[in-house]
C-alpha cells in the first residue's frame, strides 16, 4: 500500500484543508505514516503569512530533500498558500519538489499525483474546496468553511493573493453539510472564513443571505450544541450579528476580533476601515448584549511608520478592551503587498522591544479575565485526557481549555466548577449537575 506523510502549517483554514488532503489521499488508497522515511508521498501544506513561516518551511523541506535523494521515486508535494504566491519560483528554490498546488486547487491533488513527476503548478477547475470531503480529527467536532478567500486589502497581508477573492458558499450547501455532520455525531461546528462577517456579500439575487441569518438557521438544527466561528472583521460586525450571538443558544460566547493596532493613524495606513473608537464601541456592544462573552484578538507591532505614540495607543486599546487572549505579531514585509514598499520601516530591535511589552500586557490581562471566572460553573465539551496526570481536558463555551478532576469521555458535555486559572487555561472539578 502506498503511504503519505503530511505536515501542515498556518491558520485553521489551512488545518481544515489538511483534513481534506487526508480525505483525498485516503480515498485514493494511501495510508498515513508518521515518518518521512516511510512515505512514498510527502505533502507540505504551507503558510506564508509571515517571513518566519517561510523560514520554518525551508527547514522542514530539508527532510524531504534528504529522503528524495535516497529514493527519487518519492513524490514531494507543496500545497497551501506558498505555491499560490510563488508559482514557478518555488521550483527554482526547491528543485526536488514535484507538485505544487494552491488552496483553491486541492481537488487536483489525486490527478497531480497520478501525473507523477511532471513538475508543475496545478490549477484546474478551482472548485470551492468547501465541497470536498474532509477527514475529521474528532468525531464530535467539525470545521465548516462558509467563505473562501478575502476581498479586503489590508496593506500588510498576503492572504488575498494566496486565497483569491471572497466566495461564499450557498447557505443551503452549508446547512446541508452541517445537517449531515450532526447526523454523524457532531456536537460542535466551527464556521471558517478569513472574514465570516462578509458571508453572503458576494452572492447575488433577492434576499441576500447574511452571516447572522446563517447562524439563525444553524441554531435550529436539532442535536447541534455549539456553533463557533472565526474570523470576524471589526468593520463588518453588524448589530444584527451581535443580536444573533446574544439570542441564539447554540452560538458560543466567544469572538475573535483582530484589532491589529490601537492607533488611528496606523489603522488607516493598514486600510482596516475602522478607528480605535469604532473598535471599542463594537466590543462595548458585544459585552452589553452578551455579558460573559470572551473577546480575543490579533495585534501587530512594527508596521511601517509606527511611532512610540502609536504603540502607546495600542497598549491603551488593550487596557480599554480587556481582551481574554491576544495573538501578538511583529510585522513582517511580504513581497507584493502595499506595505512592503512603504517608507519608514521600524527597526527590528524596536519592534521586538514593543512586542515584549505587548505580550506582558496582554498576558496579565488574560490572567485577570480567567481568574474572574474562578468559583463559577462552566459547561465543558470533553476532548480527552489532560496532560496533568489523571485529569480530563476540554473547552468551555468561551473556548478556554479546562483541565479538571473527574472522569468523562470525549464528546461529553459536563458541568465543571472552576477552582483556578492561569493566563491560558482553567482548572476545576466535575460538578454535579
Ligand atoms: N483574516 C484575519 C487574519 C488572517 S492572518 C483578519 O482579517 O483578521 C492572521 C493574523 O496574522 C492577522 O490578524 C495579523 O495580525 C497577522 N498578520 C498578517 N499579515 C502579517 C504580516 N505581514 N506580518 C505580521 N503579521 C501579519
Ligand atoms: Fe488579510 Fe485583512 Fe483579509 Fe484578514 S481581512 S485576511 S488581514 S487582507
Ligand atoms: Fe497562512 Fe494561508 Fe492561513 S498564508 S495564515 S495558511 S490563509
Amino acid at each position: 500500500m502506498r503511504t503519505y506523510f503530511l505536515r501542515s502549517f498556518g491558520c485553521q483554514m489551512n488545518d481544515h484543508d489538511a483534513e481534506r488532503i487526508r480525505a483525498l489521499l485516503e480515498d485514493d488508497g494511501l495510508k498515513r505514516v508518521e515518518s518521512v522515511d516511510d512515505a512514498d508521498v510527502l505533502v507540505y501544506n504551507t503558510c506564508t503569512v509571515r517571513r518566519s513561516a517561510d523560514d520554518r518551511l525551508a527547514g522542514h523541506l530539508g527532510e524531504a530533500a534528504r529522503v528524495k535523494a535516497l529514493d527519487p521515486r518519492r513524490l514531494v508535494v507543496v500545497a497551501g498558500c506558498l505555491p499560490q504566491v510563488e508559482r514557478e519560483a518555488l521550483f527554482e528554490r526547491f528543485p526536488f519538489v514535484d507538485v505544487a498546488l494552491g488552496p483553491q486547487h486541492l481537488r487536483e491533488l489525486p490527478a497531480a499525483l497520478a501525473a507523477g513527476r511532471q513538475r508543475g503548478y496545478f490549477d484546474g477547475e478551482g472548485a470551492l474546496s468547501g465541497e470536498l470531503p474532509a477527514h475529521r480529527e474528532r468525531p464530535f467536532q467539525a470545521w465548516v468553511q462558509i467563505i473562501a478567500g478575502c476581498t479586503n486589502a489590508c496593506a500588510y497581508c498576503i492572504v488575498p493573493t494566496a486565497r483569491g477573492p471572497e466566495r461564499s458558499r450557498a447557505p443551503e450547501a452549508v446547512l446541508a453539510e452541517v445537517l449531515a455532520l450532526v447526523a454523524d455525531g457532531v456536537l460542535e461546528v466551527t464556521l471558517l472564513g478569513q472574514n465570516v462577517n462578509a458571508f453572503g456579500n458576494d452572492l447575488r439575487g433577492p434576499g441576500r443571505p447574511t452571516f447572522a441569518g446563517l447562524l439563525g438557521s444553524l441554531d435550529a438544527i436539532e442535536g447541534l450544541r455549539r456553533v463557533r466561528f472565526t474570523t470576524s472583521h471589526p468593520r463588518d460586525l453588524s448589530d444584527e450579528l451581535v443580536e444573533a450571538i446574544a439570542s441564539l443558544p447554540t452560538v458560543c460566547e466567544h469572538i475573535h476580533l483582530p484589532a491589529q493596532s490601537g492607533s488611528d493613524r496606523i489603522l488607516a495606513a493598514m486600510g482596516r476601515g475602522y478607528t480605535r473608537d469604532w473598535y471599542l464601541g463594537r466590543v462595548q456592544a458585544l459585552r452589553a448584549a452578551v455579558p460573559d462573552i470572551a473577546v480575543t484578538t490579533d495585534l501587530m507591532v512594527g508596521f511601517p511608520g509606527e511611532t512610540d505614540d502609536d504603540f502607546d495607543d495600542t497598549l491603551r486599546l488593550v487596557e480599554a478592551a480587556g481582551f481574554d487572549a491576544a495573538f501578538t505579531f511583529v510585522y513582517s514585509a511580504r513581497p507584493g503587498t502595499v506595505a512592503a514598499t512603504m517608507p519608514e520601516p521600524v527597526a527590528a530591535k524596536v519592534a521586538l522591544e514593543r512586542v515584549g511589552r505587548l505580550v506582558a500586557a496582554t498576558q496579565a490581562q488574560s490572567l485577570r479575565r480567567r481568574s474572574a471566572t474562578v468559583g463559577s460553573t462552566v459547561e465543558v465539551l470533553v476532548e480527552g485526557e489532560s496532560r496533568h496526570g489523571g485529569q480530563t481536558r476540554g473547552r468551555n463555551r468561551q473556548n478556554v481549555t479546562v483541565n479538571f478532576a473527574g472522569a468523562a469521555k470525549p464528546g461529553e458535555l459536563v458541568p465543571v466548577q472552576v477552582t483556578g486559572a492561569t493566563s491560558t487555561t482553567l482548572r476545576g472539578r466535575a460538578a454535579t449537575p
